[in-house]
């Protein structure tokens, strides 16, 4: 009977979860750890793929709240919230990803590592798992959000990626990555396109590949706000050099459109090494306008036509900012085009212009 009622009360609440989160009632809750506050027992339904917390996780045979924090605290992301589930599963996280009722009183699963901690690690009703959730009230803790715009760069949001298919060209070093040092990196090479994605890494594009769409902004990082849609994962992983700016997520990219022009502070070679320059031309990855790429390394104008010139050609050209190219004939589909399409810094050398997307500055 008692156990019956606190259903039926929890599915009169199953439609006011927000409401209960952003006021938790007073039922039962289980103290709170230091710095932490626990919030209301909630279903966690991670044996079917749909967990509360999707952030971090690990399995310990005796788990304490203690060890769970630890375990929080020690990732490479900060996370606000942390659920103890079944008595020996701990997962972190800044969103609730899959709620579906909230059951309140009903986490009552010993702690495995500690018993005494009864009502901390969760619980079970009837076939349902519960989650204990705890959110950080540590006032020195920083809240990621996503940076909508830097400098000559607006952000669009969250963007798909994939591991085995790139939506965007070039990974970039850019240190300890934020959103600026990694626009930074992609402006210098003369990119449109810049994204971070998985907390450190800098890609750079001059058009989306692969399908990759939108996918959502970042949202849903008010204290206590849940996000509405449960597309768990998401662009919510705070950056490796900023812990308040958010850089994308797993295979999802942060993604920023530069506005500006190009090139900054590249010119066009005009004479190297015995070579002249003849302007932009047009080039097609199906289709190339010069017959050979060659490896050049770190690629500059000179380092090109002197690897052209050792292997007896007598065009070279330079695209995409860091490939060479020779050949002995223009092919189709290189016509002459607009000097702004070579817009691209060389990648060996920041004060050099070397082509853009689908175009070759070309040398004889
Ligand atoms: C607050 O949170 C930060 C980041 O997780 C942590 O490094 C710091 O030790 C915490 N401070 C307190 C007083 O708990
Ligand atoms: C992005 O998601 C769409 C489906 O919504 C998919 O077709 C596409 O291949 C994905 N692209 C990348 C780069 O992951
Ligand atoms: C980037 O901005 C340009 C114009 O400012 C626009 O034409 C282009 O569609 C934008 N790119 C994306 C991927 O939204």
């Amino acid at each position: 009977m008692h156990r019956l009622s606190f259903l039926v009360l929890a599915s009169a609440f199953s439609t006011k979860v927000l409401a209960a989160l952003v006021h938790p009632r007073n039922l039962d809750l289980p103290a709170s750890p230091p710095g932490w506050k626990s919030i209301i027992c909630l279903e966690d339904n991670r044996a079917f793929g749909l967990p509360l917390f999707t952030g971090a996780f690990y399995a310990d045979s005796a788990l304490t709240i203690e060890k769970c924090i630890a375990f929080c605290d020690s990732q490479p992301v900060s996370y606000r919230y942390m659920g103890l589930t079944d008595g020996f599963e701990c997962s972190c996280d800044n969103f609730f990803e899959y709620i579906f009722e909230s059951v309140p009183g009903s986490c009552n699963t010993p702690c495995s590592g500690n018993p005494s901690e009864v009502g901390g690690c969760g619980g079970k009703a009837d076939l349902q798992r519960l989650a204990s959730p705890y959110q950080r009230i540590n006032s020195t803790f920083v809240i990621p959000t996503m940076v909508s715009s830097v400098g000559l760069w607006n952000g669009l949001g969250c963007y798909n990626d994939s591991v085995s298919a790139r939506a965007l060209q070039v990974r970039v070093d850019a240190g300890q990555t934020t959103v600026e040092s990694c626009v930074a990196a992609c402006q210098t090479q003369g990119f449109s396109l810049a994204g971070v994605e998985f907390g450190r890494e800098c890609w750079c594009g001059s058009q989306l590949q692969h399908g990759s769409k939108f996918f959502g902004n970042s949202d849903g990082i008010q204290d206590g706000r849940l996000r509405q849609t449960p597309n768990a994962p998401f662009c919510n992983m705070a950056c490796q050099g900023n812990p308040s700016e958010i850089c994308g997520g797993p295979a999802l990219l942060n993604l920023y459109n530069f506005t500006g022009t190009y090139p900054i502070g590249a010119s066009v070679v005009t004479t190297a090494g015995g070579w002249t320059s003849q302007g932009c031309y047009s080039d097609s990855v199906s289709s190339r306008t010069l017959e050979r790429r060659v490896d050049v390394g770190s690629v500059t104008v000179e380092s090109c036509v002197a690897a052209c010139q050792s292997q007896s050609f007598t065009i070279a050209g330079l695209e995409y900012a860091q490939e060479c190219w020779c050949g002995n004939e223009i092919k189709s589909p290189g016509v002459p085009i607009s000097q702004s399409a070579c817009h691209q810094v060389c990648i060996g050398d920041s004060t050099e212009v070397c082509g853009g997307p689908n175009a070759l500055q070309l040398y004889r």
